[in-house]
C-alpha cells in the first residue's frame, strides 16, 4: 500500500511553521492511518498486511519520540494480556533481552534511524521475526523487516515530530486490535471518531494563553500514569526540543521520589489525568505535593476528577477511551510546547543541534 504525497502539502500553506501546519494536519493523518482498517461498524479491525500475526510477546524498540510511542504500544499489548516491553534502541543494541519468541517491533517514522535498525538487525541475527511501523513506503527499515505496518501520515517537514507520533499511537492500537483479537466496540468506536476529536481539541485550545503565561518558566515537569506516562514523556521532549528550556516528563508515582526537590514557584507542572478512577485520583493527589510547593499546575483533563481544583490553568480534552484520551492530551501538549517555542522566537522547524533523521549510532 502506497500513499500519494500530493506537492501542495509540501508548502506551509500560511502557517508560521511546518510544525504548526503538521499539528493541525493531524486529523486528515489521522483519517488517513485508519482508512480501510477500521470496520465501519465499528467492531473490528482488519490489518491485511499482518494477517495471521498473533505474537505471544511484544518487543518494541525505538528512539526519540517513536520511543514514547513504543511506550504507549507495549502498554496497550499487557492490557489484552500479552507481554510486551518498549526498549531504547540504542540500549537494546548494548544489551540484548533474552529474545524467546517475540515478535521485535521496530517504531521508527523516518525508518531510516541507525540505532533502530542496529537493534533490529540483532534480532534478527538471534532469530526473531520482525516488524516496521513507519511512515516511509520503502524506507530501510520497510525492506528488512518481515512485516510492515504504514502510518500514512504524509511528509513531515518539522524536525520536532508532530503528527507523526498521533498516527504512530492511531497505528500502534490498529496493531494490538488486530495481532490480540480484540474486538471492544467502544475502545474502537473511539479509535475511529479519533480523527474528529482532535479536530475540536485543536479548534478549543487554550494552550496558546497558558504559554504566554509561562514562557519564562525556569523550568517544566510533566507527569502522568499509564498511558498518560508516554504522554508527558513526549510532552517534555518537544518544549525541550523547540523551546531549549529546561522540561523532564515522569510518572507522577516517581515526583516525590527525587525530582520534588526541583519544584519551585517558577516551575510549572502539568499534570495529564483522564477518567475519574484510581490512577486519577492519584495523580491528584500528586498535584496537591506540587501545589503545597507553590508551583502553578497546568491541567490536562477531560474534566472527569477534581484535578481542575488544584490547578491554575486548565487544558480540556472531551471525554473518551483512556487509549485515544492519550492522543489527545498529546495535542495540547503539542500546542503548548508550540506557542512557547514562538513566543521565544526559536528556531521552530530546525531546532539547534537536532536533525529529522539520525543515520549514525
Ligand atoms: C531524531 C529526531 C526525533 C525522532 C528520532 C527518531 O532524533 O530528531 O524527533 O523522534 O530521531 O526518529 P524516527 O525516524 O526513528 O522515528
Amino acid at each position: 500500500h502506497t500513499v500519494n504525497w500530493d506537492a501542495e502539502e509540501t508548502g506551509k500553506s500560511g502557517y508560521d511553521h511546518f510544525m504548526l501546519k503538521e499539528i493541525h494536519e493531524q486529523p486528515r493523518a489521522l483519517r488517513q492511518c485508519l482508512r480501510g482498517r477500521v470496520d465501519e461498524l465499528g467492531g473490528q479491525v482488519e490489518l491485511d498486511e499482518l494477517a495471521g500475526v498473533r505474537p505471544t510477546t511484544v518487543q518494541f524498540v525505538a528512539c526519540g519520540t517513536s520511543y514514547h510511542a513504543a511506550l504507549y504500544g507495549a502498554e496497550l499489548f499487557r492490557e489484552a494480556g500479552v507481554p510486551a516491553q518498549a526498549f531504547l534502541a540504542s540500549e537494546y543494541v548494548t544489551s540484548p533481552p533474552p529474545i524467546g519468541d517475540a515478535l521485535v517491533v521496530g517504531v521508527t517514522q523516518s525508518g531510516e534511524t541507525a540505532d533502530t535498525l542496529s537493534a533490529l538487525r540483532e534480532a534478527r541475527q538471534r532469530g526473531a521475526r520482525t516488524l516496521a511501523l513507519t511512515n516511509v513506503v520503502g524506507s530501510t527499515v520497510a525492506r528488512e523487516c518481515d512485516h510492515t505496518l504504514y502510518i500514512r501520515a504524509g511528509p513531515e517537514i518539522g524536525v520536532a515530530a508532530s503528527k507523526t507520533f498521533a498516527s504512530q499511537l492511531a497505528a500502534l492500537n490498529l496493531f494490538a486490535f488486530a495481532a490480540t483479537d480484540d474486538h471492544d466496540r467502544e475502545a474502537i468506536g473511539a479509535l475511529r471518531d479519533l480523527p474528529s476529536t482532535v479536530q475540536e481539541v485543536i479548534d478549543d485550545s487554550t494552550a496558546a494563553s497558558v504559554a504566554e503565561a509561562y514562557h519564562d518558566a525556569d523550568a517544566y515537569f510533566f507527569i502522568g500514569r499509564g498511558l498518560n506516562y508516554p504522554v508527558a514523556l513526549e510532552g517534555a521532549l518537544k518544549l525541550k526540543e523547540i523551546t531549549y528550556r529546561h522540561a523532564e516528563g515522569f510518572a507522577a508515582g516517581e515526583l516525590k521520589h527525587g525530582p520534588l526537590a526541583l519544584v519551585t514557584d517558577n516551575s510549572p507542572v502539568i499534570a495529564i489525568t483522564t477518567g475519574d478512577g484510581e490512577l486519577a485520583r492519584k495523580t491528584v493527589n500528586n498535584v496537591k505535593e506540587v501545589e503545597a510547593r507553590d508551583a502553578p499546575v497546568i491541567a490536562v483533563t477531560d474534566g472527569q476528577s477534581d484535578i481542575e481544583r488544584y490547578a491554575d490553568h486548565v487544558l480540556t480534552i472531551p471525554e473518551t477511551q483512556p487509549r485515544t484520551a492519550a492522543v489527545l492530551a498529546n495535542v495540547q501538549l503539542q500546542l503548548l510546547a508550540y506557542h512557547t517555542a514562538d513566543q521565544l522566537g526559536r528556531s521552530i522547524d530546525k531546532p539547534r543541534n537536532l536533525a529529522k533523521s539520525v543515520t549514525v549510532e
